[in-house]
Parts: structure tokens; C-alpha cells; sequence
């Protein structure tokens, strides 16, 4: 059994084997139908998510499994005063993975302390969110047939954003990575990928900034703009239709991560 806390968990051929296999899928997703049928995926949420929890329930679905959704935790035992390791235990009882995302780093690393099913972890507070990280990772190969030997700037929120921690992890040792702050987002250097975030207030987190005109006329013409989503005031709706935006293609490639990702388990 893997358990998937940190990208770090996985090495560069078991990246390579699920890009292959999301290749595979976004070509013939409805091939891929039945592959998980009698499976049950628990999507255990302590935070708000769209894209994430529900591009999981959405990818089981397509495999042919089904999903127990715990998406408001007041609704659960757990606005009793259960632990978290308890409510892993249960879970583990009535599915054959779980995706957790929680409140603190390290949860998903308790959790799989006691699981007897394989845990994904889906964030962990400020820590981090590989299978985030996976579908930038496929996005920036899709582009460039490479994750590495590329200049890679990340934008906003350095500090508290888990997706720029997982993707600078994954990135740091074939790239060359370049860290703006909301202060100082004016002097971005030329790079391939621009990677935007949030500012994430929840967090304690201040600043603000908006991806300027000027800013967009100095990017080359042939990188890509990338943000994990939700947006706030950073990227404007007027760049939506500059073919270098990709922020779409992320949240669709997240549907075809995820199923070649639980396939993975199979
Ligand atoms: C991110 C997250 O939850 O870390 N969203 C996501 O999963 N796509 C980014 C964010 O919340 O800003």
C-alpha cells in the first residue's frame, strides 16, 4: 500500500507511468470505464474544495467505483469531538482509499500512521498537495515535453500556498525557479511558466496584486500562465482568451490525473 503525503513520495518513473496513463485516458476516457467497479474512494474534506474533491468524485465515477463524501464535517462525528485518526479507522472499514485534506502539515502523515487503506493527501494546511502538483506537473509537460531544464516563476502567496510548496518541490532540481511576492510582481523575470496563487487571507495572509497589461506584454509569447484555482482579483478575466492562459486546461487535467492516478491502485 503507497500512501501519497508529499510529491516526494513518488519517483521520477512512477510520475512518468501516470502521465502515460493520463495520456491514455484523455484520449479514450470511457475505455477506462468499469476498471474500478466494486471500489469505494472516501473524499474526507476539514476544508472547502471545488476542483479538488470534486475532480476525484468525478474520476471515480468514471472508473465505475462510487465515493462517500464527508464535505461539511459539522454534518459528521467529527463536530462531536472525534479524532482524526478514529475517523480514519472507520473510514478505512467502508472504503479502499481515502483523500483527506485538513487543517494542519502533518495530518496526512497521522492519518496514514493508522489507515489500513492508502491515504492522498488533498492539502494539509499550509503543507502540501501532490496530486496538485501532478496535474501542473502534466499540464507543464503537455506543453513543453518536459518538467525540467525550464525557468519557472511562482507569483502571490510563497508563503502560505501548499501548491507552489508541492510544485517547487517537485521542480527545484532540473528547473530554474524564481519566487515573487505580491510586492514586488513587477520585475518579473522572462520564464516559461508563470505560476499564479492566491493570496490566502484564511491563512493570515496579506498583499494584494492583479496581473497587469504591461505585465502580459513583457511575458514571451510562447510560455504558459498557470494558476491551481480559486482566483481572486490576480488574473483578470480579460486574459482568459490569451492562448497562454492555462488554468483551464489544469482543472481538466485534473479529472484525468486523478483516474490514472487511482488506477494506479488498482
Ligand atoms: C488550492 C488549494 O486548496 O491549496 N486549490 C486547489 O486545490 N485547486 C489553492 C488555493 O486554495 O488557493
Amino acid at each position: 500500500m503507497q500512501h501519497l503525503i508529499s510529491i516526494k513520495d513518488l519517483d521520477c518513473a512512477q510520475v512518468q507511468e501516470i502521465f502515460n496513463y493520463t495520456k491514455k485516458i484523455k484520449k479514450h476516457p470511457s475505455k477506462y470505464c468499469k476498471k474500478l467497479k466494486g471500489k469505494i474512494l472516501t473524499n474526507l474534506f476539514y476544508e472547502p474544495s471545488t476542483r479538488t474533491s470534486s475532480s476525484f468524485h468525478s474520476a471515480m465515477n468514471h472508473l465505475g467505483g462510487d465515493v462517500i463524501s464527508i464535505n461539511d464535517v459539522t454534518y459528521s462525528s467529527i463536530s462531536k469531538g472525534e479524532n482524526l485518526e478514529d475517523t480514519i479507522i472507520t473510514m478505512g472499514n467502508y472504503s479502499d482509499i481515502i483523500v483527506l485534506r485538513s487543517k494542519f502539515v502533518g495530518d496526512a502523515q497521522r492519518a496514514s500512521d493508522v489507515s489500513t487503506v492508502p491515504i492522498i493527501n488533498a492539502g494539509d494546511g499550509v503543507g502540501e498537495h501532490p496530486t496538485q502538483t501532478l496535474l501542473d506537473l502534466f499540464t507543464i509537460y503537455e506543453k513543453f515535453g518536459r518538467t525540467y531544464n525550464l525557468k519557472v516563476t511562482f507569483i502571490g502567496d510563497i508563503t502560505n500556498g501548499r501548491t507552489v510548496k508541492s510544485l517547487s518541490k517537485a521542480l527545484e532540481n532540473g528547473c530554474e525557479l524564481n519566487f515573487r511576492d505580491t510586492y514586488n510582481v513587477n520585475d518579473l523575470p522572462e520564464s516559461d511558466v508563470y505560476y499564479f496563487t492566491r493570496v490566502q487571507r484564511e491563512r493570515g495572509s496579506e498583499g494584494f496584486y492583479e496581473m497587469t497589461r504591461d505585465m502580459v506584454k513583457r511575458m514571451p509569447e510562447d510560455c504558459i500562465v498557470m494558476h491551481p484555482f480559486p482566483r481572486n482579483e490576480e488574473i483578470p478575466r480579460w486574459f482568459d482568451k490569451d492562448p497562454r492562459a492555462r488554468y483551464f486546461d489544469q482543472m481538466q487535467n485534473g479529472l484525468y490525473v486523478r483516474m490514472a492516478l487511482l488506477l494506479s491502485y488498482k
